[in-house]
């Protein structure tokens, strides 16, 4: 089969198109025609070995992918060839098949898309997660989102509007700024420019804001904790900007606020009915149309280190697809 491979840990153009063997289930597995896979910013990780998880040779990346049920293992049940599903499994998805354990796997209702689960499994779970289990975000707070335009920023920016929340982007860009503003943010920060602790405090009338998504780490952590209310929740999702911060624990005593951990893969490994509960009400936002997940852009399997590429050079406003479409073997 077709698939996007990573002979050896490297740099994203030391990775390529070739041919793999077509995957087969072990007992637990589902195997899945890849209709569409999302592009996450740890695939750009993984190929590099820079991820927690490393796996063996040859691979492909991609660790959410939507598709129809192509075989089954002896010992899956409640799924059937042909279904329509959506599946996580760190990696595999660049490629025309892929395999998930069964319990990854989350059945899609007629009303969303292919492309649409693909856009919006992680980041959209991992915001869910995020704001309402860890951060235990109630109507009418105020929500700041870092690294607003990506794809958990966007997520996290659409989520709290439809909680009620008022909505803080932090973005690097005034375009992104303005899709965080179309997605429902009622303030825009760029935090390349300002000094993110004094516009928070400015756009709140000193107050801070209740809930922090953070993806992004470095410098940002400190002065979004510095920006939070009384009782505040910082959430701590991602270092996209590459350093893992230090907090001092003496502003979290001051502020009374806390610092959160937020890890969504482990979440659905420890916890997998509150997980499938989560996204089953996600698929329904996204059913209703309450919830819109952002498709930046769509390549196919020989295009998916210009999507890798696109994502790392920080381009991307949402979600990239890799769709395998023509040229399917199967
Ligand atoms: N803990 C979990 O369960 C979990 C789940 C999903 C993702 N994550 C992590 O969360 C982070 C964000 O994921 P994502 O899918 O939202 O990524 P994304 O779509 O690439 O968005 C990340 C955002 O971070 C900002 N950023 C700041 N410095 C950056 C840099 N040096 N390089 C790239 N981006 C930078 C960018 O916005 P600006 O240009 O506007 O600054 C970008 O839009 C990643 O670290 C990912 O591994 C964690």
């Amino acid at each position: 089969m077709r698939a996007y491979i990573c002979n050896a840990f490297g740099p994203l153009d030391t990775h390529g198109p070739g041919a793999l063997p077509a995957p087969q289930p072990a007992d637990d597995e589902v195997i899945i025609d890849v209709a569409a896979a999302g592009v996450n910013y740890y695939d750009t990780l993984i190929v590099q070995g820079k991820y927690q998880i490393r796996p063996g040779f040859p691979f492909s990346p991609g660790g959410e992918f939507a598709g129809t049920i192509a075989a089954l293992g002896a010992g899956v049940t409640g799924f059937q060839l042909g279904q329509r599903v959506l599946a996580f499994n760190s990696y595999g998805g660049y490629a025309e098949r892929a395999r998930a354990r069964a319990r990854q796997v989350f059945p899609l209702p007629d009303a969303v898309s292919f492309d649409q689960a693909a856009a919006a499994l992680v980041a959209y779970a991992t915001a869910w997660f995020a704001l309402y289990d860890r951060g235990r975000l109630k109507a009418g707070e105020t929500v700041l989102v870092l690294g607003a335009a990506g794809g958990v920023g966007l997520a996290a920016v659409q989520i709290a509007r439809a909680a009620g929340c008022t909505v803080i982007a932090a973005a690097s860009t005034a375009d992104k700024l303005a899709l965080c503003q179309q997605a429902g943010a009622s303030i825009g920060i760029n935090y390349r420019e300002a000094d993110l602790k004094e516009a928070v405090k400015a756009a709140t009338a000193g107050r801070g804001a209740d809930v922090v998504i953070d993806v992004v780490g470095g410098a940002f952590t400190e002065a979004a904790v510095r920006a939070t209310a009384w009782r505040g929740r910082v959430l701590v999702i991602g270092f996209a900007a590459g350093d893992i911060p230090r907090v001092p624990a003496n502003l979290l005593l001051l502020k009374g606020c806390e610092l959160s951990g937020v890890f969504w893969d482990e979440f659905l490994r420890r916890e997998p009915d509150a997980c499938h509960a989560q996204v089953a009400a996600i698929l329904a936002g996204i059913a209703d149309g309450t919830l819109v997940p952002p498709i930046h852009g769509r390549y196919t399997i020989e295009q998916a280190g210009e999507a890798l590429r696109v994502l790392a050079e920080r381009r991307v406003t949402g979600k990239l697809l890799i769709c395998p479409g023509a040229g399917s073997t199967f």
